[in-house]
């Protein structure tokens, strides 16, 4: 779904306190967000007005806080859902996705002593979208596996969701000068990690597998494990070697921005059966149902608008 005057042009934000038109946002250059990429974030979506799985977020959210040691944020988890809330109300969004934000601040002086910054929260919600385009579906996306490798987990942990993505942003490259939009690395030694808003999942000998290690713990990826699990489908975190990936029964790719989206060509070559398989359907419609189940959803306070 793209936006119609693109990315960014309508939702609301919220910044040093304040609701403003997303477009209005910004951020001091002096931001250690922007000079060093020391930020952490989460996106969760609104489907039919309500949250999916807010609750996971959260915590996810608050686990990459404290890892990042953003202190002096001043807003505890219960503010900054109302925040959200506050954003999707304000932008009066049915379907959103609704991104929050801790950038480290601005520091005291030109040494940058990251101890002396005050950190900033910054959230806004936007028009739904899917991060690989709808047009692009057809009977399921191409990827291209990169030579650019994954950052290493020794190096930056990716299981705080974070900005810090020049490797995503080369292997995209590689990617548009192979005539293909999505990528997915690997890892050092070779293993399948993830690619640029998403994680992905191989049914290889009847078994769902999504990468163990040098990933992030996607809520989407826990919530299409959970639903293997109901449909007796053996599925489990496994290391997943390019060629087991080429030739894999059935390859999804999951995210809360777009849900479960099926791949059907690798590098250029017919993969997965070359259409959505009966176990990624089954998963995605399941995953879809799910968005009425009150277990999985949290009501959009929308008279948080008048506020
Ligand atoms: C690098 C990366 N991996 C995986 C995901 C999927 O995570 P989730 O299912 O929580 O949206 C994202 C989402 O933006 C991501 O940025």
């Amino acid at each position: 779904m793209a936006q119609p005057g693109g990315y960014g042009s309508s939702g609301i934000g919220f910044i040093d306190g304040e609701f403003m038109p997303l477009a209005e946002l910004k951020i001091p250059v002096t931001d250690m967000g922007f000079q060093l990429s020391d930020m952490c974030y989460d996106a969760v979506h609104v489907w039919n007005g309500k949250f999916f799985r807010l609750g996971d977020h959260m915590e996810r959210w608050g686990r990459s806080i404290s890892a990042r040691r953003y202190d002096s944020l001043g807003y505890d988890n219960d503010q900054v859902a109302d925040i959200l809330h506050g954003c999707v109300a304000r932008a009066g969004l049915q379907k959103a996705m609704v991104f929050f934000i801790a950038t480290r601040g601005t520091p005291a002086t030109g040494q940058k002593d990251l101890r002396t910054c005050k950190n900033r929260l910054i959230a806004w919600a936007a028009p739904f979208y899917s991060v690989v385009a709808d047009e692009d579906a057809g009977n399921g996306y191409d990827i291209v596996i990169a030579e650019t490798i994954r950052i290493a987990p020794e190096a930056v942990d990716p299981t705080v969701k974070n900005f810090g993505r020049l490797d995503f942003v080369r292997a995209s490259f590689e990617a548009y000068d192979r005539d293909a939009r999505y990528t997915v690395l690997l890892d050092r030694d070779g293993y399948v990690t993830e690619g640029r808003g998403w994680n992905i999942f191989a049914l290889i000998d009847g078994k769902l597998l999504s990468p163990d290690r040098g990933v992030l713990e996607g809520i989407t990826r826990r919530t299409a494990l959970e639903l293997a699990g109901q449909l007796n489908i053996e599925a489990r975190l496994a290391r997943i070697t390019a060629g087991e990936l080429r030739s894999a029964e059935e390859v999804f790719l999951s995210s809360t921005a777009g849900g479960i989206m099926p791949v059907a060509r690798i590098d250029g070559h017919a993969a997965a059966g070359g259409a959505p398989g009966p176990v990624t359907r089954q998963i995605k419609d399941r995953y879809w149902a799910l968005h009425d189940d009150p277990a999985y959803t949290t009501p959009i306070k929308y008279n948080l608008a008048a506020a």
